[in-house]
């Protein structure tokens, strides 16, 4: 008996510890915050993803390989591609503004969707490449708060 309201008590925990994650990742989205790759935020970013984006970024992220009229191709997104070197506050902005034949998605999604789509992206990434990615964003949005630069830590 003792036994199970221990179970009962780390599965609470763990829960618990989860939701909480999950509540922080999706309260007050600023713009720039990085974003984590939380299963339910990614859960969230899918179908946008498939709406809005998999028709030049395709359904599996790996990119247009020609794009009408020789413009440039939309790139991949997955761990083939090169997205994961770049710091969220240019991915995030890129995606509210676009670029070249990029559109625009401010007026789309909002920002909490702007950065869901981004968790769904960044669960395609290695784990090496998304916590290089994250610690990369970080520093740089420190930076931007406090001016003080990296603290090197990890997501
Ligand atoms: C009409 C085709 C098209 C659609 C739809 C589209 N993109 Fe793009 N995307 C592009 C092209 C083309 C580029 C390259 C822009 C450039 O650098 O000129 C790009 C670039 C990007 C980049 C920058 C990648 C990098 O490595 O620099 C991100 C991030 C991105 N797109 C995300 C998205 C997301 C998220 C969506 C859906 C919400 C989306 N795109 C929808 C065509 C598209």
């Amino acid at each position: 008996m003792r036994f199970l309201l221990l179970v009962i008590f780390a599965a609470t925990l763990i829960l618990g510890a989860g939701v909480i994650r999950d509540v922080w990742s999706t309260l007050a989205p600023d713009e720039t915050r990085p974003v984590p790759r939380d299963r339910a935020l990614a859960a969230r970013g899918r179908p946008l993803y498939r709406q809005h984006c998999a028709d030049c970024h395709g359904p599996k992220l790996g990119g247009e390989r020609q794009a009408p009229g020789g413009a440039r191709p939309a790139p991949p997104h997955d761990a083939a591609g090169s997205t994961y070197e770049k710091p969220d506050a240019g991915l995030l902005a890129l995606i509210r503004d676009g670029k070249g034949r990029m559109p625009a998605f401010g007026d789309t999604l909002d920002a909490r969707q702007r950065r869901a789509v981004l968790a769904f992206i960044k669960r395609h990434w290695t784990s090496a490449q998304y916590q290089q990615q994250f610690v990369l964003s970080r520093a740089e949005w420190q930076e931007r708060l406090d001016g003080t630069g990296a603290d090197g830590g990890r997501p």
